[in-house]
């Protein structure tokens, strides 16, 4: 079991449990995670962004290009931004922080 704690726009942490090779996107959206993914993973919107615990961000293999021009056009973007859909947990990730970033919320109209 891979635990990756999440941090709601409100402030509530809430652990998952993932497993290798499941994507983080996937594990945020089982565990209740405002996080859309509408492209599923091809990287042509940015409704999976989430922001990375600033310990554990230099651990993740770096981003892509695309996925840099894609944090780009993201909502409440950080220096510690990622596209959830980028990461593929492992059992290195095991307690992994990762923040739902508020601009989510609007986008899920509430
Ligand atoms: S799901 Fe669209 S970029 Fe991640």
């Amino acid at each position: 079991m891979i635990r990756v704690n999440f941090v709601t726009t409100d402030g509530q942490k809430i652990v998952a449990e993932g497993q290798p090779g499941q994507r983080l996107l996937e594990l945020g959206q089982a565990a209740g995670m405002p996080l859309e993914g509408t492209c599923e993973g091809q990287m042509a919107c940015s409704t999976c962004h989430v922001v990375i615990g600033a310990d554990w961000f230099d651990r993740l293999p770096a981003a892509v290009e695309d996925e840099e021009d894609m944090l780009d056009l993201a909502a409440g973007v950080t220096r510690t931004s990622r596209l959830s859909c980028q990461i593929v947990l492992t059992r290195d990730l095991d307690g992994l922080d990762v923040r739902i970033p508020d601009e989510a919320r609007d986008m899920q109209g509430r």
